[in-house]
């Protein structure tokens, strides 16, 4: 019998992480793994019934819809739909399993499976590796990145959308299918989280951000953004069971999917507890749902 192994990064890998911004580690989620949360989506999808108003993702950060289910999803699970997915008579142009853009945002919490995959002591090693004191976890994406209609996600930084002071956001991006060119994987250009925050998306009403119904944008720099085209960019073509950590500040982005292939990924992002969490952050948790630590 072996002992089990706890993971530590390399002093390799953690100079890459600061250097580019953003670490891959190949093989970090066994394929068991991916395809039980592969399983445990499709479940969820199945059983979900889309209400008279529909949350539909959009992509485009300009024009996120910040309707109800959205600002309250910070402490449940929904599932929202690609913002193709409908015709122009408002019916679902594929299959609802094929429909659906991601789930989100809580279901670390509130799904076994979830559950088991994101508080996976592996994960807290790499996050206390990468200069966390206490990670927390705040918001999980299950991302569809359906086939034909599979949206794009525009140029950001996740800081904007999940601020603490001190900044101390981390993305840790899971493939659970392969993630190529072709079907919609990660872009990013290494070493540009050195720049500054460009734009903060708050809750619209400032005063008392628990009775907004909205959001809005804090522009914080014009520094632009790198380009899609940009010759550094980078695509992180990556196996399923690779995990891609990404720093609070990196641009990223993803294609939208054109292919035959769906480009399951999942997406949980962290906080460090000792920062303090404003409550204009767009995702909040009710006072009897704390973050839990990973
Ligand atoms: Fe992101």
């Amino acid at each position: 019998m072996s002992a089990s192994v706890t993971l530590v990064l390399t002093a390799e890998q953690i100079d890459q992480y600061h250097s580019d911004g953003f670490l891959v580690m190949a093989d970090f989620a066994s394929a068991d793994a991916c395809d039980r949360l592969r399983a445990r989506a499709n479940e969820i999808v199945a059983a979900w019934e889309p209400g008279e108003e529909r949350s539909v993702f959009t992509t485009n950060e300009q024009e996120r819809v910040s309707n109800g289910e959205f600002l309250t999803s910070g402490s449940s699970t929904w599932c929202f739909f690609e913002e193709e997915a409908f015709d122009d008579t408002g019916s679902l142009r594929q299959a609802k399993e094929l429909s659906i853009n991601k789930i989100g945002h809580a279901q670390h919490d509130t799904d076994d499976e979830f559950r088991q995959f994101a508080y996976n002591p592996d994960l807290g090693a790499v996050a206390r590796d990468l200069g966390m004191t206490d990670p927390r976890a705040l918001q999980s994406m299950y991302i569809f990145k359906q086939p034909r209609i599979g949206g794009e996600v525009s140029v950001h930084q996740d800081a904007t959308f999940l601020w603490t002071d001190p900044l101390s956001v981390i993305g840790f991006w899971f493939a659970l299918e392969d993630a190529t060119i072709d079907n919609g994987c990660l872009w990013a250009v290494p070493g540009t989280h050195r720049g500054p925050l460009r734009q903060l998306f708050k809750r619209n009403r400032l005063d008392d951000p628990a009775a907004s119904d909205g959001t809005i944008f804090d522009e914080l720099s014009d520094e632009p953004l790198p380009a899609p085209d940009s010759p550094d960019a980078v695509a992180l073509e990556v196996k399923a069971g690779t995990m891609i950590a990404l720093h609070g500040l990196l641009p990223h982005w993803s294609n939208p999917n054109r292919s035959a292939l769906s480009r399951h990924a999942y997406s949980l992002h962290c906080i460090d507890g000792t920062a303090d969490y404003p409550a204009w952050n767009w995702l909040q948790r009710p006072a009897d749902m704390p973050l839990n630590a990973l």
